[in-house]
């Protein structure tokens, strides 16, 4: 018998060219081509052109994934605005794609992939939301607490989709480090956590120690969170980040892991939909109550649904080269097996 051939790798090659960006003369956004790639929106819709087709999405809901895909820097492995189009992270390039991770596109033939190289699409999809986020309308914010995106090209509202995420590099309150959240640094307390607890824990340093300790309210600086959906970091040890957010809402990317991750819902609770990172088919639907902890495996997506804000860990392990031995199913999906 014939000594079968191994497979050739055949990993798609990247596209360097820059965007080209074009006025639109109906809605007055600029229309973004990159690669074979064509973004346009109208009033309500977004309508991105491929060498197979035409995916349509809502405007408000397209701008809130983009935000978080923009803000993150293409986030760890899938970032899904909805069942059919998302990017991949391949840290240093990425895929921009419609329909490879489902079932119903893969089928028809009507799926496509392009990567491109990560600084180019970055500056491409800043350029669209910075021209296609109207002044009034914060991709960040929970709806409840923003203005309509939809209509046609009103001004813009750069501050809000040039927020940064506060990234602790070993702990916040440690000097050098991430500030606590006040009144002063603009973080006021949310609507929603008027009854969280204002007081800080008192920090004795012993001999010789003045200046290395710090300890913060993490209630307290959750309930200053002036955005949904954004994991900052808290703290850092080694690769391991502790990652709290305050959610609203739903959470405006479908996350495809690519690697495993653990949730700790800190209060109020969330449902989170699982579903096959490849097929996009349910797999299971969790209601996380406070105090409850999941382990998020490393080959699902999620979208979260919290119906009143609600205050989350994501625990990250930032391990490099990790997402290359959950792919290669060096390690198994799961935390543990049973
Ligand atoms: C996640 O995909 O794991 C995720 C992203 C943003 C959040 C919470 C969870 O705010
Ligand atoms: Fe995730």
């Amino acid at each position: 018998m014939a000594k079968s051939t191994e497979q050739a790798i055949t990993e798609p090659t990247i596209n360097n060219a820059s965007h080209i960006q074009s006025p639109d003369p109906d809605y007055g956004y600029e229309v973004f081509q990159i690669g074979s790639y064509t973004f346009r929106r109208d009033e309500y819709f977004v309508r991105v052109t491929y060498p197979k087709g035409t995916y349509v999405v809502d405007a408000g809901n397209f701008l809130r994934a983009m935000m978080r895909d923009v803000a993150w820097g293409f986030f760890y492995g899938w970032v899904n605005f909805d069942d059919v189009f998302g990017t991949v992270n391949h840290y240093s390039s990425v895929d921009v794609f419609v329909g490879s991770y489902n079932a119903g596109y893969k089928s028809a033939g009507t799926d496509f992939v392009e990567r491109f190289d990560a600084n180019k699409l970055l500056a491409c999809f800043k350029a669209l939301l910075s021209d296609w986020t109207n002044a009034g309308f914060d991709p960040f914010a929970a709806p409840l607490e923003t203005g309509t995106p939809y209509g046609s090209k009103n001004g813009n509202n750069d501050t809000a989709v040039n927020f940064q995420r506060e990234l602790a590099e070993r702990f916040v309150g440690l000097e050098g480090d991430t500030e606590l959240r006040t009144d002063e640094r603009g973080f006021a307390v949310n609507r929603h956590f008027s009854d969280v607890d204002q007081s800080e824990p008192e920090v004795h340093a012993a001999p010789g120690f003045e200046g290395q300790l710090s300890a913060f309210s993490l209630f307290r600086y959750l309930s200053r969170s002036p955005v949904t959906w954004n994991p900052s970091i808290v703290s850092l040890v080694g690769e391991s980040a502790y990652c709290p957010t305050s959610e609203e809402h739903i959470l405006p990317i479908q996350h495809g892991n690519d690697r495993v991750e653990w949730f700790l819902q800190l209060t109020d609770e969330i449902t989170w939909q699982i579903a096959d990172k490849n097929t996009a088919a349910p797999k299971a639907i969790v209601t996380m109550k406070a105090g409850d902890i999941s382990s998020m495996p490393a080959d699902i997506q999620h979208r979260g649904f919290s119906p009143k804000r609600s205050m989350l860990l994501v625990w990250e392990n930032m391990t490099p080269g990790l997402e290359l031995r959950y792919g290669s199913g060096e390690l198994p999906p799961t935390a543990a097996e049973f």
